[in-house]
């Protein structure tokens, strides 16, 4: 049984001509334990599928199903992080043990563990307005990760990182997803980033966003971020450019008048 499966899903926005066909029709299974990589130009659906599967949006037609049990849900990261302006770094690393319930010092432990993997121990009594918009993206990190989720949903998650920062914490993912056998789908710009990561990558196709092509990445597990020297992940790179490049710039049949210029590329 897969761990996530979406069946014929699709989801539009707005009503009458104005509709919007932001995704789909997509199908797509996660097995137990494994980490999809998903890239596709800006505006295809990614957040709108992992919004979807987060249960924060419905599918318009379709269905999209978690297998999770009650002690180990799933966590979604946010591609603007989702933190609470009004809650202490700390607090917000917290909130999703709070919302367990889980006992008041082990929660702050380990919060507080978290917080010093991502290099922000000095900032537990900080609020977020007075961090950088990569520490806010940390703080959003440690507290997916700080619940040990079943299934682990990031949106671009390490997008606003410098490349060493993005570098160490990729590392970080693939040894945690490794040794708690999580389940993860995760968006990305880059494909460097889901080739390092993923088990397979999915590329979408311009809005409204479907799977128009999957590969396996030929990497053994565990790995480490050691394969982005291997022949073969230079090789797969240029081959997944391809195809996304050929839907970078393709218009959606609804779209308006072209944009004047850049919009649409994939980073
Ligand atoms: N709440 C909403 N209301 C109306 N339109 C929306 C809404 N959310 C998304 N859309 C539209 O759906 C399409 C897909 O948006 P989505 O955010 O899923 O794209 P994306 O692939 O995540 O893009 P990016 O790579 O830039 O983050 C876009 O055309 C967007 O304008
Ligand atoms: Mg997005």
């Amino acid at each position: 049984m897969p761990k996530i499966r979406a069946s014929a899903v699709t989801r539009s926005f707005g009503r009458g001509p104005r509709t919007v066909a932001a995704l789909g029709p997509l199908d797509l299974d996660v097995d137990p334990g494994e980490f999809v990589c998903v890239v596709g130009p800006s505006g295809c659906g990614k957040s709108t599928l992992l919004r979807i599967a987060a249960g924060l949006l419905r599918p318009s037609s379709g269905a999209l199903e978690l297998r999770t049990d009650a002690t180990h849900p799933a966590a979604m990261i946010f591609q603007d992080y989702g933190i609470y302006d009004w809650k202490t770094v700390l607090a917000n690393v917290r909130f999703g043990l709070d919302v367990q319930r889980a006992p008041r010092k082990e929660a702050d432990a380990r919060a507080a563990a978290w917080l010093a993997k991502l290099g922000l121990a000095d900032f537990a009594d900080a609020y977020p307005a007075a961090l950088s918009g990569g520490m806010r993206q940390r703080v959003a990190i440690a507290r997916a990760l700080a619940v040990e989720p079943e299934i682990l949903l990031m949106d671009e998650p390490f997008a606003a990182l410098d490349a060493q920062l993005r570098t160490i914490l990729q590392d970080e993912l693939l040894a945690l997803t490794q040794a708690t056998s999580a389940t993860t789908l995760f968006i990305t710009h880059s494909l460097e980033e889901a080739l390092v990561l993923g088990d397979r990558v999915l590329v979408m196709s311009a809005r409204p966003g479907r799977v128009i092509a999957e590969r396996r990445t030929p990497f053994a597990r565990p790995r480490t971020g050691d394969v982005r020297s291997d022949p073969r992940f230079t090789a797969l790179k240029d081959e997944l450019w391809e195809l996304l490049r050929g839907e970078v710039g393709r218009r959606a049949p609804d779209a308006g008048p072209a944009p004047a210029s850049g919009e649409g590329a994939a980073a």
